[in-house]
């Protein structure tokens, strides 16, 4: 199945077969896709358990619960509790050594092994505490959860996702570690609706939260919500420079890319 194929057709799966038990082999490599995806800093907070209906202990069983269609919770084979674990920031110092090792950071090696330890530890090691809250963890683990959520459409499995009602109980029996974050529940087993037939969730049009336009055009103006032709003065990127605020992509052409100054004196991008 084609990576596109997957994102259109893919939906919530709500009714899962409870008798048909999931491969171990498939729960893998949704995992191994949750573990290939972006994450600030390389830093990894991303976390999974995976719980066998058919083997968990009662008191795990019990505490997967779920505030809205807690029956999902009953019938799946396996449930994917994903958490976030914090303390993981703590690592980033040696995360970020192994992106410049890698290559993947810097143009020169020494040099840029020299800025990390002077420059950019330090700098992340002041913010520690901001970002150990909740905020950019969460979205690039929310990534990984879908890249998993996508592997397991391609298997032909069905997922949901479900908020846990039940955390502090989970992070107990699971023998978590105390600053875990418990993101969401997963249910996961093959499917025991005709997934294909309803077809994808209503979204809306693209236009209305995600407008493909250049900056410049995104920009609401009077005359995009109706309200008559555009006057001088009522643009809003105007108004805004008119009051000394930066320039929001006006006047720069579609398409012109700029490099920073840094990026140019280093001689990008001849010699990147
Ligand atoms: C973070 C998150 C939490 C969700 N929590 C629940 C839930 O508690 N119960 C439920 O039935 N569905 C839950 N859903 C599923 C959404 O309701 C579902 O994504 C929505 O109906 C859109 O449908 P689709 O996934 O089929 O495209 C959740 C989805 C996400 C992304």
């Amino acid at each position: 199945m084609e990576l596109k194929e997957a994102i259109g057709l893919r939906r919530s799966v709500r009714y899962l077969d409870p008798e048909r038990p999931v491969e171990r082999t498939k729960i893998q490599k949704m995992l191994e896709a949750a573990r290939r995806a972006s994450h600030w800093g390389n830093v990894q907070s991303l976390r999974a358990v995976v719980v066998e209906r058919a083997t968990a202990p009662k008191e795990v069983i019990d505490s997967l619960e779920a505030y809205v269609g807690n029956f999902q919770m009953k019938i799946a084979p396996v449930v994917i509790v994903w958490y976030l674990d914090a303390q993981s920031v703590d690592e980033q110092p040696d995360r970020l050594r192994e992106i410049v090792e890698a290559r993947a950071m810097g143009i020169d090696l020494q040099e840029t092994r020299d800025r990390l330890e002077r420059v950019i530890i330090p700098f992340f090691e002041h913010l520690t505490d901001v970002l150990k809250s909740p905020g950019m963890s969460e979205v690039d683990c929310g990534q990984g959860i879908a890249q998993a959520t996508l592997v397991a459409f391609e298997e032909g499995l069905g997922t949901c996702l479900l908020g846990s009602a039940k955390t502090a109980e989970l992070i107990s029996y699971l023998g978590l570690p105390d600053q875990a974050r418990i993101l969401v529940l997963q249910t996961v087993g093959y499917p025991a609706e005709d997934v294909y037939k309803a077809g994808q969730r209503p979204r809306l049009p693209l236009r209305a939260d995600l407008p493909p336009e250049p900056l410049q055009r995104a920009v609401p103006t009077r005359r995009r919500h109706g309200q008559g032709a555009r006057r001088r003065g009522s643009d809003p990127v105007r108004g805004a420079r008119r009051h000394g605020a930066p320039r929001q992509g006006a006047g720069r052409p579609a398409g012109e890319v700029r490099l920073p100054a840094a990026l140019a004196a280093a001689g990008c991008p001849r010699r990147c």
